[in-house]
């Protein structure tokens, strides 16, 4: 059900994303994201595409770029299985910490990363386009 990510699912991906954020990333960003590090770029699939999670890294930070449930697949454990399989990932490449940046409104999401064992390091004023701040949330994969 959870798979790295495929040339016909992008378009898919990309309706998520424009349907489950006021500010999408752009098709090309998402193109150069598929391009360069879709080893870290998988999609759950149940019939349908339902969601998917974008991360990249370097020799030892992970760092999640997006991630999105289609409203209608929501609650049923994809997001943490999505959450899981890029983890498993970033262990398998020896990166020791992850980190994500979420909007300070986003109560759901927030709720959603700690429970996955995310804490928040910081906050950051006015980090989005239209001035709202984020919170960066770490976890440690040691
Ligand atoms: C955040 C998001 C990805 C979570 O995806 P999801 O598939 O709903 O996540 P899960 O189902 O794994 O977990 C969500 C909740 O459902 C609950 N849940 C999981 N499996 C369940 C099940 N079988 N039955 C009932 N509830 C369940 C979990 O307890 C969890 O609660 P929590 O959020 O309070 O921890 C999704 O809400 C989303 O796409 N939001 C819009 C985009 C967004 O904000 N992305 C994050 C940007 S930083």
């Amino acid at each position: 059900m959870i798979r790295q990510i495929a040339p016909p699912d992008i378009l898919e991906v990309l309706k998520i994303e424009y349907s489950c954020f006021k500010y999408p990333y752009p098709p090309s960003l998402i193109n150069f994201l598929y391009a360069n590090f879709r080893e870290t770029f998988l999609v759950a699939e149940v019939g349908e595409i339902a969601g998917y999670v974008i991360g990249i890294s370097d020799d030892k930070e992970g760092h999640i770029i997006s991630i999105a449930v289609k409203e209608n697949h929501r609650n049923l454990g994809i997001g943490k299985a999505l959450m899981d399989g890029i983890i498993e990932n970033f262990k398998n490449k020896e990166i020791s910490y992850v980190k994500l940046e979420v909007r300070e409104s986003n109560t759901r999401a927030i709720t959603f990363y700690k429970r996955l064992g995310f804490t928040k390091k910081e906050l950051i004023p006015t980090y989005y386009e239209d001035g709202e701040g984020a919170y960066i949330l770490v976890k440690n994969l040691g």
